[in-house]
């Protein structure tokens, strides 16, 4: 069975569409990318449809990262039963997230990227929406580092 992975910060065109490309691109590196479903969602829908944001997708593709994926917001009435982790970038995400749970199994999917850092002492997945040039590349760093401490969660389970 597949695994099912949705990643989820607030406006879905920095942060969760960046995680989806690193952690498609970590897999396919592995070799093992038909074991995973990987998709990603906002917390608040203002920028659906939307590709994600420039600046983000410049420095993405720097990396070698193509964010090609479009905003949309996240669904609690289908998304908690569709995924099977569900991974906020802060703890904003995660409170927002928290609120649109439905039963207490829902919760047992939800968890923070951070937590599975590796090298980085980071508790959140910073916002970059608002800030310099800096924080989009800090995204990234965070992301390949998490992203590879998820991924040996995952084998591990
Ligand atoms: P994201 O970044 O949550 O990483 O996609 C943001 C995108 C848009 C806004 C804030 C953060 N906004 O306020 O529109």
């Amino acid at each position: 069975m597949k695994k099912k992975i949705l990643f989820v910060c607030l406006g879905n065109i920095c942060r969760s569409p960046s995680a989806e490309a690193v952690f498609k691109g970590l897999v396919r590196n592995k070799g093992v990318h038909d074991k995973f479903e990987i998709d990603s969602a906002g917390t608040y829908g203002y920028h659906e449809g939307e590709l994600a944001d420039r600046r983000m997708q410049s420095h993405a593709v720097k990396r070698g990262y193509n964010l090609t994926s479009i905003s949309r917001p996240f669904k609690p009435g289908s998304d908690w039963d569709r995924f099977d982790y569900i991974i906020a970038m802060d703890d904003s995400n995660l409170r927002d997230l928290k609120e649109m749970a439905r039963y207490g199994d829902d919760l047992k999917k939800l968890f923070k990227m951070t937590d599975f850092s590796k090298n980085f002492n980071y508790n959140e997945v910073p916002d970059p929406y608002y800030g310099g040039e800096q924080g989009f590349e800090l995204v990234l760093d965070l992301l390949e580092d998490a992203g590879e401490g998820f991924y040996e969660f995952l084998e591990k389970g």
